[in-house]
């Protein structure tokens, strides 16, 4: 783990701030380029994970495209130099402004989520005189087996368009001018640790690509979102996600013949890279004796514990190796009792000053920050400028 290697030289910087692993990211990059290339599958950023530059420009090293969900978030990829037809756009509820850049930036394809969508970027198109390439998302029913939160690909979900919808209006979809179906797109949720789950999808996807395309739908590529999950528990053992696996999945299951298939990662290419360090503050014992560590890192840097109960491996990086090992609760600064990083976690005695670590923060920590309670936005601070 680089913060403890290199524990002494975080002394300078003030916290909490997201270290960030550039080899690390390096080698997963090229993980994931290396297995996809094996099958000829196309790889997109999802840039929700983390918008941070310095992570975009070496992502961009490597060729990856980008998934966007928002408009600034397509504007933070065109401007980072992301080849606009290696960017796709999603999104359950987008602005018309949004459409309108996304339109104008000839992007692969917006992926529309509802018939009203469809019929919108049509309009918008014939307005701006143009044919705008566009993919289906459609919503598949699987359940990904992950934390309820982030799953996306339910019968009841909001996002994408049901598949009964879809074979519904699919005469009236090929008769609009100004958009051309070239994908189909889907993405079932995140943190996904069963793969199998995907076999379900790949079966799934068969059917929906063998019938919309009996109903005159011609797609050019299939994109099955992104969800490989990261193991949260001991990273240090595995650091890399297992996109080998997930890909041969894929090519075993998904029978579309020749049609581009495409794969929107967001977690696995970030999570593992970052961590956020935060200095112990207080420590103190509650009436109930539970002994707690007051950090200056709250859920106002990483909310992902008090957002869904996320697991984020915990460790003092300053204390001696043969410091006693304690139970303690950290807590962060927020005003709000959810607060909390972890319960009952063994760590090295900690005193004021010390550095933590909540490790496997590179995704869904620093894009979903807030300014709760002002609290400032955290710092970054990157493995390759470290003196
Ligand atoms: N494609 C679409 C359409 C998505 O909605 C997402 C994530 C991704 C790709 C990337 O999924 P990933 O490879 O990262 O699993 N904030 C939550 C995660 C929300 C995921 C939202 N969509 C968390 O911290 O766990």
């Amino acid at each position: 783990m680089l913060s403890r290697q290199i524990a002494s030289k975080l002394r300078g910087y003030e916290t909490p701030f997201y270290l960030y692993d550039m080899a690390l990211l390096r080698q997963t990059l090229e993980s994931v380029v290396y297995e996809s290339k094996k099958y000829g599958y196309k790889v997109h950023y999802a840039i929700k994970a983390n918008y941070d530059d310095h992570l975009l420009a070496v992502i961009r090293e490597y060729g990856l495209g980008i998934d966007c969900a928002s408009g600034n978030e397509l504007r933070k990829a065109v401007e980072a130099g992301f080849d606009p037809k290696g960017i796709v756009y999603a999104g359950v509820g987008k602005r018309d402004k949004e459409l309108k850049y996304a339109i104008e930036q000839n992007i692969l394809a917006i992926n529309c989520e509802s018939i009203q969508e469809l019929e919108l970027v049509d309009a918008l198109s014939a307005e701006a005189g143009k044919v705008t390439d566009i993919a289906l998302r459609i919503n598949p029913d699987i359940d990904p087996k992950t934390n309820h939160c982030i799953d996306t690909g339910q019968a009841d979900s909001k996002f994408g368009i049901s598949y009964e919808e879809v074979l519904e209006h699919a005469a009236e979809i090929r008769s609009l001018k100004n958009v051309n179906i070239i994908g189909l797109h889907l993405h079932i949720g995140s943190q996904i640790r069963e793969l199998h789950v995907f076999e379900n999808m790949c079966n799934k996807v068969n059917v929906i690509v063998e019938n919309l395309e009996k109903l005159g739908c011609k797609f050019r590529f299939v994109d099955v979102g992104g969800g490989l999950g990261v193991n949260y528990d001991v990273p240090e053992n595995e650091p890399i996600p297992n996109f080998a696996s997930l890909f041969s999945i894929v090519h075993n299951h998904l029978r579309i013949g020749d049609r581009e298939v495409h794969f929107e990662f967001g977690r696995s290419i970030v999570a593992e890279c970052g961590e956020l360090i935060t200095t112990v503050l207080f420590n103190k014992t509650t009436a109930t004796g539970r002994k707690l560590v007051i950090v200056d890192a709250s859920m106002t840097e990483l909310v992902r514990p008090a957002m869904y109960g996320s697991y984020h491996n915990i460790e003092n990086i300053t204390a001696k190796d043969d410091e006693v090992r304690e139970k303690y609760t950290v807590v962060g600064t927020a005003c709000e009792s959810t607060d909390v990083f972890d319960e009952n976690v063994t760590l090295r005695r900690t005193h004021r000053g010390d550095l933590l670590t909540i490790k496997s923060a590179g995704a869904y920590g620093m894009s979903m920050a807030s300014r709760y309670n002002l609290h400032d936005l955290p710092g970054a601070v990157y493995s390759d400028e470290i003196k």
